[in-house]
C-alpha cells in the first residue's frame, strides 16, 4: 500500500479514479491494470493480483456498472541471474494466471476479461553478456582478492542500487577449471562499486576478457557517465555475425552540450591578456 505507484484500493482512491474516468469524455476506461514488482521467481503472486483486481471490479461494477474488457497485470517476470535464481517458464505464469483469471471470473459472477502481461526484463536479460578487460588484482591477504575491470557502476548501476547478482567466466579462457574466488571491482571511485562479490574462476592476467552473464535489462539503459567515463557500444551477435548497434561513446561525445559562457570566455581571455604579478610590464 505504501508506493509511490497507482491507486489503492483500500483507501477508496482507485474506485474515485474509476468514478473520474468515467466522467471524463477524453477518456475511455478500457480496463484495470497492476504492475507488481520486479524480478518475481514465482506464479503465485499473480494469481492474488487477479483475485485482488477481480474483486475490485466486482466492487466497481456494483457501484458505477462499468465492467472492465482488460486486466493487465504489468511485467515483473523474474529471470535467471544466477544458478540459485529458479523461474517459472512463461506457459507456467499464463497457466497459473488464467486459470485464476476464469476462477474469479466464475466465482464473482463476471464476464472473462482479456489478459495483458508487460515482461520486460524477462524478454531482454539474459539474451546480454558485458565484455570488461582485466586490469590488475589486488590480494588483501587472509581477506580477499580483488579483480578489477575497466567498467562497473556507470554501465551497470544494478550492483550497486539494489545489490543485484550476476555471474561470470573468464570469457578467453572459459575452458579452464576456476582456481579460487575473487571480488569484481569497477573502476569508479566509490568502495560501493562492486559488480560481482563472489565469483569462482581462474587466476585472471591483466587483459583478459570478463564476461559478465544476463546485463541485457536495466544495464544500458541505466548507464551512466559517472566519473566522465564515456559508455561502451553494443554489439549484435546473431548467427554468426557481430555488428555495432550502438557506437562507443567518445569524450567529444560528453563535450558535445557543455557551453562555456560567453562572459566568462572574455574574462579568461582578459586573464590570459592581463601580465602576472613579477612579469615586467611592456
Ligand atoms: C508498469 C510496468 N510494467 C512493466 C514493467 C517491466 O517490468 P519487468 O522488467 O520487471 O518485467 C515495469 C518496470 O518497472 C513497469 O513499471
Amino acid at each position: 500500500m505504501d508506493s509511490k505507484f497507482g491507486f489503492p484500493i483500500r483507501t477508496g482512491q482507485a474506485l474515485r479514479a474509476v468514478e473520474r474516468a468515467l466522467a471524463l469524455d477524453s477518456i475511455e476506461l478500457r480496463g484495470l491494470h497492476c504492475h507488481l514488482g520486479s524480478q518475481i521467481l514465482e506464479a503465485e503472486p499473480y494469481a492474488r493480483a487477479v483475485e485482488t483486481l477481480m474483486g475490485f471490479a466486482a466492487s466497481v461494477r456494483a457501484s458505477t456498472g462499468w465492467l472492465p474488457e482488460e486486466l493487465d497485470l504489468g511485467g515483473g517476470f523474474g529471470v535467471r541471474y544466477t544458478g540459485s535464481d529458479q523461474s517459472p517458464s512463461p506457459h507456467d505464469y499464463a497457466a497459473v494466471v488464467s486459470a485464476a483469471v476464469q476462477a474469479a471470473a466464475r466465482r464473482l459472477g463476471l464476464p472473462v476479461p482479456k489478459i495483458l502481461v508487460e515482461p520486460g526484463r524477462a524478454i531482454a536479460a539474459q539474451a546480454g553478456w558485458t565484455l570488461y578487460t582485466v586490469g590488475c588484482v589486488k590480494e588483501i591477504p587472509g581477506v580477499r582478492s580483488y579483480l578489477v575491470v575497466d567498467g562497473g557502476m556507470g554501465d551497470n548501476p544494478r550492483p550497486a542500487l539494489y545489490h543485484a547478482r550476476h555471474e561470470a567466466c573468464l570469457a578467453n579462457r572459459a575452458s579452464e577449471p576456476p582456481s579460487r574466488t575473487f571480488t569484481v571491482a569497477g573502476r569508479y571511485c566509490e568502495s560501493g562499486d562492486i559488480l560481482i562479490h563472489d565469483v569462482d574462476i581462474p587466476d585472471p592476467r591483466p587483459g583478459d576478457l570478463l564476461a559478465v552473464s544476463c546485463t541485457g535489462a536495466y544495464n544500458y539503459t541505466m548507464a551512466m557517465n559517472y566519473n566522465r567515463v564515456p559508455r561502451p557500444a553494443m554489439v549484435l551477435v546473431s548467427q554468426g555475425r557481430a555488428d555495432v548497434i550502438v557506437e562507443r561513446e567518445t569524450y567529444a561525445d560528453l563535450l558535445a552540450r557543455e557551453r562555456i559562457p560567453g562572459r566568462l570566455a572574455s574574462l579568461r581571455e582578459r586573464r590570459r591578456a592581463a601580465p602576472s604579478p613579477g612579469q615586467p610590464r611592456p
